[in-house]
């Protein structure tokens, strides 16, 4: 794949929008790779940004998180497996930034304008001429409202709640399918109901719903939106 948009009034960015647990991040990480493309996590940067809040002893949903977050120096990059690395001020936190506690506070730290402001002009320096895939909440309608390709992700709440249910069992962590479910529908709602960019398909995204595919059958599908909306294999 070339890399180059369609056409000049598109941005070379493939958006994949959608809630938790609709397969987002496995499928995007496997599509970039598939395709040639670079990959950007921004729920990483939000989890990041959550995780130095939680450092600085400041409630998740006070104003003051804005101030921590300008302070810090958040970094995301990809290594040689293509997964995300993320540094705060230098410091690896690749893995603490997916702990529960950071899990748990970070739909609070989205919600602050400020912080949005900051992670969207950071996740802005990542585009160039190279075709990028970016997951998130907001890249389809603020982030790249020019993307050349928008997809959004859906799932039922007991799919989603399933899949992570499972996930957390064959990672050894502690689950209740209820409880997880109960916290899907907690995220869903503060997620699409704040009021800074809230969770929502663009008008113009196409929508894949991934209840009953296999993460081939959802990757197979994205692989040949990007085919045809924006170019051939290399
Ligand atoms: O995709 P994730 O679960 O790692 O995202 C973590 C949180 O970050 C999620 O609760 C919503 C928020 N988020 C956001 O508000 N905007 C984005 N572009 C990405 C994530």
């Amino acid at each position: 794949m070339s890399g180059e948009s369609a056409d000049s009034g598109t941005t070379p960015v493939v958006a994949i929008d959608g809630p938790a647990g609709t397969g987002k991040s496995s499928v995007a990480r496997l599509l970039a790779d598939r395709v040639g493309a670079h990959y950007l996590d921004t729920g990483a940067m939000y989890r990041a940004a959550t995780l130095a809040v939680l450092r600085a002893d400041v409630a998740p949903d006070s104003v003051e998180v804005a101030s921590v977050v300008a302070a810090t120096d958040i970094r995301l990059s990809v290594d040689g497996d293509g997964a995300t690395v993320v540094t705060l001020d230098g410091d690896d936190v690749s893995a603490q930034i997916r702990t529960d506690d950071v899990t748990s506070s970070v739909s609070a730290v989205s919600a602050n304008a400020e912080v949005r402001v900051r992670l969207v002009d950071l996740q802005r320096t990542h585009a160039d001429r190279t075709l990028l895939v970016v997951e998130g909440r907001d890249i389809g309608t603020v982030v790249f409202p020019a993307a050349a390709l928008k997809i959004y992700l859906t799932a039922t709440p007991e799919a989603r709640a399933e899949r992570r249910h499972r996930q957390n069992v064959a990672a050894g962590r502690e689950s209740i399918l209820d409880e997880v479910l109960d916290n899907v529908n907690r995220r869903d709602h503060l997620d699409s109901t704040r009021e800074a960019s809230p969770l929502r398909p663009a008008d113009d995204a196409v929508h894949v719903d991934t209840s009953d595919m296999t993460l081939d059958q959802v990757l197979d599908t994205l692989t040949e939106l990007v085919e045809t909306r924006i170019g051939g294999q290399p």
